[in-house]
């Protein structure tokens, strides 16, 4: 089994997809722009070859150089992935190109384009905010008449909440229509009130073998717009609760909407709060910023070689375990410059002990990360507890009592 991985060594935890792929008999081809001396050294060790492209946004050039490379090697390529969002389409390509099985450029895309995604949400039936496509700004005013305030303006390709912003009224529509002259196409959609929760799958042909699902405290767009907050993403124990029934049943119409074959997906969706479930977006990828840690926190199982098992053997033979909740909480310095302290550290591992199992925080010394472009932020603490309340109320006892300061 020759696969072709895009970007083995970034983000932080492709190294550990790359040995997912080895551990199950994988001959690993990394492809990437990074030197190979600068990739990880667990990603060097489980890369069969590595081949550096001067390019991974230039997607016909990256496409002829790998199929002129892989020619000239005489390699048969088997499968085709990749775990980063912006890779999704030209690992399609790819597939395409070397005639590799697994999704087309044509089922990707509305895995990208988040209005033909909606359309085909729609179609299927399934709940989503009103939403319209727009490309100029006259239509941004006409569809913002016609969707009513308060009203979410966001780009169609976006990622990280970049470039989205909730609109009260007329008067700030126009700042934000001047905020957003740069983005090509938004999406002008309801805006939803309510809890957001994940629902991440391992797939086989469409078929989900794992799910999780994981809320966000607090919603995505205000964990980017106050600076003063300790985000969390806690993956939840009891993915069969009633509350989140609805948000189950949507996670598998979805798939099934959009044709999902091999591999991750992550979708995220609002809870009313009537208990409506409400489409948010999804992709075709691993949930980005350590998520995939605490799903493998939560269930103890290790889900980077149960994704590369399904996508290589179309197998998963890990038995599914559900013993905890787990939650990452983000820290986000007090102050602008260096780190100069970090407070409260001792005091949480002492009274949280053995609950608490990875603590990453940048150390004294360190530049501050930029908290509006990586939720990775300062560091973070995870930690896991079979009950929900009681993980949930550890989570929020590092977010006030950890505190790390810069100057
Ligand atoms: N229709 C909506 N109603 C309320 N909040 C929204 C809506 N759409 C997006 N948001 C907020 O903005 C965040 C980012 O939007 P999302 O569609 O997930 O894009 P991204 O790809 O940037 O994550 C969401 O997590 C949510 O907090
Ligand atoms: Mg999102």
């Amino acid at each position: 089994m020759n696969v072709l991985f895009l970007s083995p060594g970034f983000p932080n935890e492709m190294c550990f997809f790359s040995e997912g792929l080895a551990n199950v008999g994988a001959k690993v081809y990394g492809v990437g722009e990074a030197p190979v001396g600068t990739l990880p050294a667990r990603t060097r060790e489980a890369l069969t070859a590595y081949l550096q492209v001067p390019s991974l946004w230039d997607e016909e050039g990256t496409v002829e150089q790998v199929r002129h490379e892989i020619a000239a090697a005489g390699l048969r390529i088997d499968r085709v992935e990749t775990l980063w969002e912006p890779l999704v389409v030209l690992a399609a390509k790819l597939r395409e190109a070397l005639g590799v099985p697994g999704m087309s450029v044509a089922r990707v895309l509305p895995f990208r384009d988040k209005e033909l995604m909606k359309r085909k949400v729609d179609e299927a039936g399934v709940r989503t905010p009103h939403h319209v496509g727009c490309r100029s700004q006259d239509e941004i005013r006409e569809a913002a008449e016609r969707v009513e305030y308060p009203l979410i303006v966001k780009p169609i390709a976006g990622a990280g909440s970049a470039d989205t912003y909730r609109v009260d009224d007329a008067a700030q529509l126009e700042e934000i229509i001047a905020a957003v002259a740069h983005v090509e196409e938004v999406s002008v959609e309801e805006f939803i009130e309510g809890e957001e929760f994940t629902f991440d799958a391992i797939c086989i042909e469409g078929h989900p073998v794992f799910v999780n699902l994981s809320l966000y405290r607090p919603r995505p767009l205000v964990q980017r717009t106050v600076q003063w907050v300790s985000p969390q993403t806690v993956a939840l124990r009891d993915v069969h609760a009633p509350e989140l029934a609805s948000g189950y049943a949507m996670g598998l119409a979805v798939l099934k909407a959009l044709d999902m074959g091999s591999g991750f997906t992550h979708m995220e969706w609002f809870r009313k709060p009537d208990g409506e479930a409400v489409f948010c977006e999804i992709g075709a990828r691993v949930a980005g910023a350590r998520s995939i840690d605490i799903m493998n926190f939560a269930t103890d199982m290790d889900l980077f070689t149960g994704w590369a098992e399904a996508v290589c053997h179309g197998s998963f033979s890990q038995p599914v375990t559900r013993r905890h909740n787990a939650a990452i909480i983000f820290k986000r310095a007090e102050g602008e410059g260096r780190i100069q302290s970090i407070h409260g550290l001792s005091s949480v591992l002492s009274r949280f002990g053995s609950h608490v199992v990875s603590v990453d925080l940048l150390p004294i010394g360190a530049h501050r990360r930029n908290w509006k472009s990586t939720l990775l932020s300062d560091g973070h603490v995870i930690l896991r507890h079979p009950d929900l309340a009681t993980c949930l109320a550890m989570a929020d006892a590092v977010g006030t009592d950890l505190r790390m300061g810069a100057a």
